[in-house]
C-alpha cells in the first residue's frame, strides 16, 4: 500500500502547476498519506531535496503562476545511471510513489523511473498543449488568454498606424496556441505546422486588405518555424503593408492561472492520488472527450500530439 507520496514539477513551468500541487497534496492528506515535495524537478530529486509538507504549505497558492517548488530541465534524465540513482534516492527516503507534473520530457523521465520499479503518475502541465495522451494540458488556457490580451493591445496600435503585426507565439512543435489564438482573435493569418504558410494566398489577401484601406492585419506565427524579421520584410516587400514583429516569449508562461486551468489542475491532481490509493500507477492523467481518465505511461510517451479536429477548416472559413 502506498503510504508516502512525493510530487515534483518539471520542464517549462505553466500557470496552474501550483493549483495541481495543491490538489495533489490536499487529496493525499485527505486519504491519510504522508505528502512530500521535491524542489527543482528531477535535479532536486538527484540531490535529495525532498521535504514533507502539510496542508498549510498549499495555502494561497491556487491563484499563483509559476511553481512554488520550482522546475528544471535535466537532460541527464535520459541516462540509465541517472534514472537508477533517482530510483535509489526515492527508496532511501521510503517514498512509495512519485507524481510528476509537466510535459513530454517529464513524462519520459517518469516512464524511465517506472521501468526502474518506481510507482509513478504523470499530470500534463505545459502551455503548449502538445501532450499526445490528453486533449488538455494545465496552462494552455491561461497562456491563450495572455496571448489574446497581448493581441488585443497590438490591434490598437496596429490600427493607429495601419500596420500588419506578425506575432510569434510559443508551442514548441505544436500549433495549438497559434491556431486557438487566431480563432479567438479573428486573425487574418496563422502560420504553424498544422497550418503552413501559403505565401501567394497570404500575400494576395494582404494586398487586397491594403487596397481596401483596412486598418490592420494580425498574423500569428508558431515559434521555431521562421525568422520572423525576415518574414516581415518579405511581407512588406510583397504587399506594401508596413509590417512589425512581436515575439511574446516567456510572458506567455507567467500570470495567474485561469479558472479553467485551476479546475483542470484540481481534477488531475485528485485523480492522480486516487489512482495510487486504488493501487494503480504507471499512468498519466488525461482528459479525453470530456472524461477524466488515465493512460498507461508507456503508451502516453509514444502518442503524437492530437490535431484538433476541424480547427484548421474553421479558421479558414472564418478568415
Ligand atoms: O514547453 C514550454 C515552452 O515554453 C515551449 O513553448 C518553449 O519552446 C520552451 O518551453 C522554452 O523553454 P525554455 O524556457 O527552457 O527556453
Amino acid at each position: 500500500m502506498v503510504k508516502r507520496i512525493a510530487v515534483l514539477t518539471s520542464g517549462g513551468d505553466a500557470p496552474g502547476m501550483n493549483a495541481a500541487l495543491r490538489s495533489v497534496i490536499r487529496a493525499g492528506l485527505y486519504h491519510g498519506k504522508e505528502m512530500y515535495v521535491i524542489y527543482d524537478g528531477y535535479r532536486g530529486l538527484l540531490e535529495g531535496d525532498i521535504h514533507q509538507v502539510n496542508k498549510d504549505f498549499t495555502s494561497d497558492i491556487i491563484n499563483r503562476g509559476g511553481t512554488i517548488i520550482r522546475s528544471a530541465r535535466v537532460p541527464e534524465m535520459k541516462e540509465e545511471a541517472t534514472q537508477k540513482k533517482c530510483a535509489q534516492i526515492l527508496a532511501d527516503y521510503e517514498i512509495d510513489a512519485l507524481i510528476g507534473i509537466g510535459g513530454d520530457g517529464t513524462y519520459r523521465g517518469l516512464a524511465a523511473l517506472h521501468k526502474q520499479g518506481v510507482k509513478v503518475v504523470g499530470i500534463p502541465g505545459t502551455i503548449d498543449n502538445d501532450v499526445g495522451s490528453t486533449e488538455e494540458t494545465i496552462g494552455f488556457s491561461t497562456a491563450l488568454n495572455t496571448i489574446c490580451d497581448c493581441v488585443d493591445k497590438l490591434k490598437d496600435t496596429s490600427g493607429s498606424h495601419q500596420r500588419c503585426s506578425l506575432i510569434e507565439v510559443m508551442g514548441r512543435d505544436c500549433g495549438d496556441l497559434a491556431m486557438y489564438a487566431a480563432l479567438a482573435e479573428g486573425a487574418e493569418g496563422v502560420i504553424c505546422v498544422e497550418h503552413p504558410l501559403h505565401e501567394d494566398k497570404l500575400f494576395r489577401k494582404l494586398r487586397k486588405m491594403k487596397a481596401m484601406n483596412k486598418s490592420h492585419a494580425i498574423i500569428l506565427v508558431s515559434e521555431n518555424l521562421y525568422d520572423i524579421k525576415e518574414l516581415a520584410k518579405k511581407i512588406e516587400d510583397a504587399t506594401g503593408f508596413d509590417t512589425r514583429t512581436e515575439v511574446l516569449g516567456r510572458l506567455q508562461r507567467g500570470g495567474s492561472p485561469s479558472a479553467h486551468d485551476r479546475i483542470l489542475a484540481a481534477r488531475y491532481g485528485a485523480l492522480a492520488v486516487q489512482t495510487l490509493v486504488d493501487g494503480g500507477g504507471g499512468v498519466v492523467t488525461a482528459s479525453i472527450g470530456g472524461e477524466y481518465t488515465t493512460v498507461p505511461i508507456e503508451e502516453a510517451v509514444e502518442m503524437k500530439h492530437r490535431h484538433k479536429h476541424g480547427l484548421r477548416d474553421l479558421i479558414d472559413m472564418l478568415q
